[in-house]
């Protein structure tokens, strides 16, 4: 599904990336840890080109989905960005009511059809597990969601679109434990239909939600395998310090 090969990125002179070469199936989640500034959200933004938006950057290597180089002047971001759905650490809910924020990426691309709109609607918040707690007051603010509610209701936006790809950064970091344990049985639910890329600074999540992850440091790819060998027996020194919390 996704797959990069031999990327480097900097941000003017600073290299950001280097090297980087992984493959994630189709169907899986996929964790990025690895300590603080080491390009993470780097990296996880490659995948719906959302570092173009940075000035003074330069990318070489491949980014492929569905084995199409994504940088390819033959791509057009806003397709790709249907494809590849993104939720943020901190949940970032329009100013508008539930309903609108989850129709709002069907209304941009220009669906009118009100039937299929609520549908749309329903199915996603369904689907990310928050609609028996707003189906009563779907007409009232965003802002009026914990922010537990609210972070789901970001993942409905970007489930609202049908994307086959979902990055989130960090997408529980700000929640309490019963909402993050919310997400995570959303992460797992989600699985069956979507190709998760998630970036975390808690090990006991990657390791209960992942399938592979990926240790990075300093720009590099230390190691990346799957997600059991990684906590119990990972091949590298240096994973081992940070997974058992000796350095990070
Ligand atoms: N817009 C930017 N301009 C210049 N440098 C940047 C920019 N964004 C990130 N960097 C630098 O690139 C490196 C990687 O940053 P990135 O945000 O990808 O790290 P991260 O692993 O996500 O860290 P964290 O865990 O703190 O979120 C850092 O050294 C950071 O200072
Ligand atoms: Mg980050």
């Amino acid at each position: 599904m996704i797959q990069t090969r031999n990327i480097d990125f900097y941000y003017g002179t600073f290299h950001a990336l280097k090297n980087i070469s992984m493959e994630m199936k189709a169907h899986t989640v996929t964790a990025l840890i690895g300590p603080s500034g080491c390009g993470k959200s780097t990296f996880l933004r490659l995948f719906n080109r959302m570092n173009d938006l940075i000035g003074d950057t330069k990318l070489t290597g491949e980014c492929l989905i569905e084995s199409q180089n994504i940088y390819d002047k033959s791509v057009q971001v806003d397709d790709l960005r249907k494809k590849v759905g993104m939720v943020f650490q901190k949940p970032n809910p329009f100013p508008k009511s539930i309903f609108e924020n989850v129709a709002y990426g069907l209304r941009v691309n220009d669906i009118r059809d009100k039937t299929y709109i609520t549908g749309r609607v329903e199915e996603s918040l369904q689907a990310a597990a928050l609609w028996d707690e707003v189906k009563d007051k779907l007409k009232k603010s965003a802002f009026e969601l914990s922010g537990g509610q609210q972070q789901r209701l970001c993942i409905a936006r970007a489930l609202a679109i049908a994307p086959s790809i979902l990055l989130m950064d960090e997408p529980a970091s700000a929640l309490d434990p019963i909402s993050t344990s919310k997400i995570e049985e959303l992460i797992h639910s989600l699985k069956q239909q979507y190709t998760i890329v998630i970036v975390t600074h808690n090990m006991q999540q990657a390791a209960r939600i992942s399938d592979r992850t990926g240790f990075f440091m300093l720009g590099e790819l230390i190691e990346y395998d799957d997600t059991k060998k990684i906590f119990l027996n990972p091949e590298k020194e240096q994973t081992q310090n940070y997974i058992t919390g000796r350095f990070g």
